[in-house]
């Protein structure tokens, strides 16, 4: 067993600093925020993550992990992982000011001989900036992205599909690969820079095949085809693969936009722009502006003091995240055309930022509504029966983003209803 620390214990971070606590490693996660610190120490989770509590109330149990904001309590850990954030700035770069204020700090910290670990997503070379800033030449620096979904962080840490360990020092990349315990993953073992490319090339394919997705559902529509049936036989093609075909009110979250955005400037700064990024967030914009569309076509033309029952917040089901959430796009947009919303989330249950407001129940966002819209693929909303609501409504309208709900359940209650890549 290993003794490992996290330093930083957001979604990337807890999720593994809890993993590893569970594989049987002795573990430091370390947080600035005393609160978080507090929090965790007491067993409670800060981030809506599935079974993340479950792991984190059993390591605590068996004393395999512990948090602090002292970065002292890592100094005999011989693996440090760097799970910082990496957000974006206003021209899209990446700020990597968490990362290399972390490695000032640890210059003095680390162990010797101890193994500094770049989980985070980092432009190309941060690697580099971290060793002069390190100026500790037993130390070896491996970069080790993450591939953890929201929703499904922990699913993904015991199971990934391969392992990325980049690094001048191929002994070390084996022990950082081999501290995973996995029996099924690649281990893909390459240097550091290719390692930081990976990520940001593997999230830029996924946002450009989304934004390709919803342009084909856009097509689609413009004819008498069903794009789901287009889409379902594309991923057939072992090329293509079935996931990630779903079309949707477009992609969001905290990684794409930001990764897709990062690697954009990336590839500027080295003149060798690649454009199909560009046209992958143009694209996206487009994406969210179509279901606006849709809504204001059902509504014959207007948005105009028309009430909308919104269904759906997060970026995607099963997380708490509303950080560049497709959802918030588009309602952004139906208010700016006059749209007054009310808005259910199943675990969403405010923004700030917006003039909405936010039902504590389902039911309660539908009263005397010109239309409902499915942003986010909640399975619960599939439950809710049409009949209990269609007194409720003033208009049966429903426009379904994520082609979700049982269609001819609605449409045999009257409901005029609305998918999205068919007619
Ligand atoms: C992503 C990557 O998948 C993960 O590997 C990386 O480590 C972090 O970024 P995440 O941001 O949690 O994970 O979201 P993901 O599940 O990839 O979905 C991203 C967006 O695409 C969401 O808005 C989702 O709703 C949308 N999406 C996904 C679709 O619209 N259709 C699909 O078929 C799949």
């Amino acid at each position: 067993m290993a003794k490992i620390a996290i330093i930083g214990t957001g979604y990337v971070g807890l999720a593994s600093a809890v993993g590893f606590a569970h594989l049987g490693h002795d573990v430091v996660g370390i947080d600035i925020d005393k609160s978080k610190v507090e929090k965790l120490t007491s067993g409670k989770s800060p981030i809506f993550e599935k079974d993340v509590e479950i792991y984190l109330a059993q390591s605590l149990a068996k004393n395999k992990i512990i948090f602090s904001s002292d970065y002292s309590d890592m100094k005999d850990c011989d693996f440090v992982f760097m799970c910082l954030p990496t957000p974006q700035n206003d021209d899209g770069s990446a700020d990597i000011n968490y990362i290399l204020d972390s490695a000032k700090t640890l210059t003095n910290q680390l162990k010797e001989n101890a193994t500094l670990v770049i989980k985070s997503t980092v432009p190309v070379n941060t690697w580099k900036k971290v060793t002069e800033i390190l100026n500790r030449t037993d130390v070896s620096i491996i970069s080790n992205p993450e591939f953890l979904r929201e929703g499904t962080a922990l699913e993904d840490f015991f199971n990934p599909d391969r392992i990325v360990v980049g690094g001048i020092s191929e002994e070390k990349a084996h022990l950082v690969a081999d501290l995973y315990k996995s029996k099924d993953a690649v281990i893909v073992f390459t240097d550091n820079t290719s390692a930081e490319i990976i990520k940001y090339a593997s999230n830029s394919f996924l946002a450009i095949k989304l934004s390709f997705v919803n342009e084909i559902a856009a097509y689609a529509e413009s004819t008498d085809a069903n794009a789901l049936e287009v889409l379902n036989a594309m991923g057939l093609d072992k090329r293509i693969g079935k996931d990630f075909l779903k079309p949707g009110p477009g992609w969001g979250g905290m990684c794409f936009p930001k990764d897709v955005s990062a690697l954009k400037e990336s590839a500027r700064e080295k003149n060798v722009p690649i454009p199909l990024l560009d046209a992958a967030l143009e694209s996206n914009l487009k994406a969210h502006a179509r279901i606006v569309s849709k809504v204001k076509k059902a509504l014959g033309g207007s948005l105009k003091d028309k009430n909308i029952s919104v269904w759906g917040l997060a970026f995607k089901a099963n997380t708490d995240d509303i950080r560049f959430s497709p959802a918030i796009s588009v309602i952004e947009l139906l208010i700016s055309e006059g749209a007054q919303i009310k808005a259910f989330d199943p675990v969403v249950k405010q923004v700030k930022e917006l003039a909405i407001e936010v039902k504590s129940e389902i039911i309660q966002s539908v009263e005397n509504a010109d239309a409902i819209v499915v942003l986010t693929e909640w399975q619960e909303f599939k439950l809710v029966e049409p009949s209990l609501i269609d007194k409720l409504v003033k208009q049966k309208i429903v426009v379904d983003a994520r082609n979700l709900l049982d269609k001819e359940k609605w449409i045999n209650s009257g409901f005029m209803f609305i998918g999205n890549g068919y007619n």
